[in-house]
């Protein structure tokens, strides 16, 4: 497309939407208007863009008439919804929900990983899990040299992946529980702060999570590995920015810690930070607000023939959704595939 694109960021309000603002105007991402989407709950409501307030107005059936390029995170329900009747006014979607991610028809993409599916799409492209984009971000490399048979992954997840309303009730628990008050748990079935939550989404029929499943499931359908072996989970952590992920992998061939250290220095996206000497790994406190994944504590793992353990850290709102999503636009936009095929 010649001209610059209209977009609209649907869920402007929420943490990832605002995040989004914030990376597109961090990376001057070449928009002609952008225009804040949410629920009739904000619209009205003023939200901060470059030197300017924009105003949010509410997300309705005919937002994206003259619209080029949608940003959703609003939730899967609304993206059901509203994203098919966005594409079929000709606008792309770029959606962060669970919506689309295993639909046929949707590419899910992690620019650093699988760019040439976007290729195929037909109006909605998917953002895959947070979790889901990191662990896959700092595997593909070692992947692409030998393949990967199996993956065992544990994660610690921060609530900041569970909306703004997570992000306070933490913040909430914390300030009650320091000023002996008890807390009333909304967001989560069970006190989160201090606490740890083995529950990440639904409980499914096979008694994993929904998170889990998601990290099965879409990191098959990312590196276009059906049989691939994977087993999750899914860890809620008082923690407010940053997922962390132990993972462990079974190998064809043998990688060695130090080929692994090698390989994962040159790859896209990643920053080894692997020093134990210097007590010097990846922690969430450092990764929020960094583009990167970070990767250390990279070791063999003698208990089989061809294993590697190791522990991945990024910003869940940033890698793990907003930075994500603006990254599919970006290369949309280089590829000259910014609108719906007929
Ligand atoms: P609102 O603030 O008006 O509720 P988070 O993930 O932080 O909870 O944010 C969710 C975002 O999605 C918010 O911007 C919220 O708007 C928006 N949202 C939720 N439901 C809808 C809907 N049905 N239509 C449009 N926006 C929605």
């Amino acid at each position: 497309m010649s001209k610059k694109p209209v977009v609209a960021v649907a869920g402007a309000t929420g943490a990832v939407g605002k995040e989004m603002l914030e990376i597109l105007e961090e990376r001057d991402f070449p928009a002609e208007k952008v225009i804040p989407l949410a629920s009739s709950r904000s619209a009205g409501s003023r939200v901060s863009f470059k030197d300017t307030e924009l105003t949010v107005q509410e997300m309705t059936e005919s937002s994206f008439s003259g619209v080029d390029l949608a940003l959703f995170s609003a939730g899967g329900a609304a993206s059901e919804k509203f994203a098919p009747i966005a594409a079929r006014s000709g606008c792309v979607v770029v959606d962060n929900s669970n919506a689309w991610r295993m639909d046929k028809d949707t590419p899910l993409v992690i620019p650093e990983v699988n760019p040439e599916d976007l290729e195929q799409h037909k109006g909605i492209i998917a953002n895959p899990n947070c979790s889901t984009i990191q662990m896959v971000v700092a595997l593909k490399p070692l992947y692409d040299v030998s393949r990967i048979k199996r993956i065992i992954v544990s994660t610690y997840q921060a609530v900041s992946g569970s909306g703004q309303k997570a992000i306070d009730e933490l913040e909430t628990q914390v300030r009650r529980l320091f000023n002996a008050q008890d807390v009333q748990p909304e967001v989560y079935p069970h006190q989160i702060a201090f606490n740890c939550l083995p529950h990440i989404d639904k409980f499914l029929e096979n008694d994993y999570t929904g998170e889990e499943m998601k990290m099965v499931n879409e990191t098959r359908k990312i590196l276009g590995d059906p049989g691939l072996g994977i087993s999750a989970t899914t860890v809620r952590v008082p923690v407010f920015y940053g997922h962390s992920e132990s993972v462990n992998i079974e190998t064809e061939d043998k990688i060695s810690a130090k080929e692994a250290r090698a390989i994962l220095a040159q790859a896209p996206g990643v920053t080894v930070l692997d020093n134990p000497e210097e007590n010097a790994y990846p922690m969430a406190i450092h990764a929020a607000g960094e583009d990167d994944t970070f990767v250390g504590r990279i070791r063999e793992d003698d208990s089989i023939e061809c294993g590697l353990n190791l522990w991945v850290v990024s910003d869940n709102i940033r890698k793990g959704a907003a930075l994500n999503t603006i990254q599919i636009a970006e290369t949309l936009l280089e590829k000259d595939l910014l609108r719906v095929p007929a």
